[in-house]
């Protein structure tokens, strides 16, 4: 099949995010001015370079996560492990503001060391980071102000030890969910490796 988006797919539900998938789980936790605290998953989430470390998530709306992390100018991006998925869920709630998501969800936050926004505890890993900016992006229609993308730069790390397995960190182990389309998700329980192929190592082509 082949559909234009803006003219409508005729599925029962649009695979657009079917396809564009796994997508790694940013578990957003943000504090405002007052000092309120909020937590949200986010899958529009990735990380974008190595040197620096950035991160970016994005909310359709500005949501509370947007608005908070604008406020302090910091976030932390909680891993999720088969572990907590259940809560990961539940701190998606359309909580009126103010109210906080750790509590709803029955999770404790843990301090983190380089920002002020609270880590959830239990989480495997967590990246502790700072705004660096926040964009609007259009589609083509010009329209601004319905998603808002915010860039993080991670100015420190946290791993479990229990998932670190010789001097790496073990996917597997953490049991890393990723989200899917529609109601899926997936827990990465297997790897496999590939080494990239190196210019210098291809034997040179026969001539003459
Ligand atoms: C797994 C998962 C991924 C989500 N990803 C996004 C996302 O990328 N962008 C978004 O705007 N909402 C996303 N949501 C919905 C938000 O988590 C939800 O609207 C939440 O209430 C926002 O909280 P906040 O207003 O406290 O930031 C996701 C929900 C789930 C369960």
């Amino acid at each position: 099949m082949f559909y234009e988006p803006a003219k409508g797919h005729g599925l029962p539900h649009d695979p657009f995010k079917a396809i564009v998938a796994p997508r790694p789980i940013g578990w957003i936790s943000s504090i405002n001015a007052k000092g309120d605290v909020n937590l949200a998953p986010y899958s529009f989430f990735n990380a974008l370079s190595t040197h620096p470390h950035l991160v970016m998530f994005s909310s359709e709306g500005e949501k509370d996560s947007v608005v908070f992390a604008r406020e302090s100018g910091e976030f932390v991006v909680n891993l999720v492990g088969q572990a907590l998925v259940e809560q990961m869920n539940a701190s998606a709630v359309d909580a009126p503001r103010g109210v906080s998501e750790f509590d709803y969800a029955g999770l404790t936050p843990a301090l983190s060391r380089m920002v002020r926004p609270p880590r959830v505890e239990g989480a495997l890993a967590a990246l502790e980071c700072k705004v660096t900016e926040i964009l609007e992006p259009k589609g083509l229609d010009g329209k601004t102000g319905e998603r808002f993308v915010v860039f993080g730069e991670v100015v420190g790390i946290h791993i479990d030890e229990a998932v670190m397995t010789d001097g790496l960190f073990d996917i597997v182990k953490a049991g890393t969910v990723a989200r899917l389309g529609y109601m899926d998700y997936a827990a990465v329980t297997e790897t496999f490796q590939m080494r990239r192929p190196r210019w210098a190592d291809t034997k040179p082509a026969k001539t003459g």
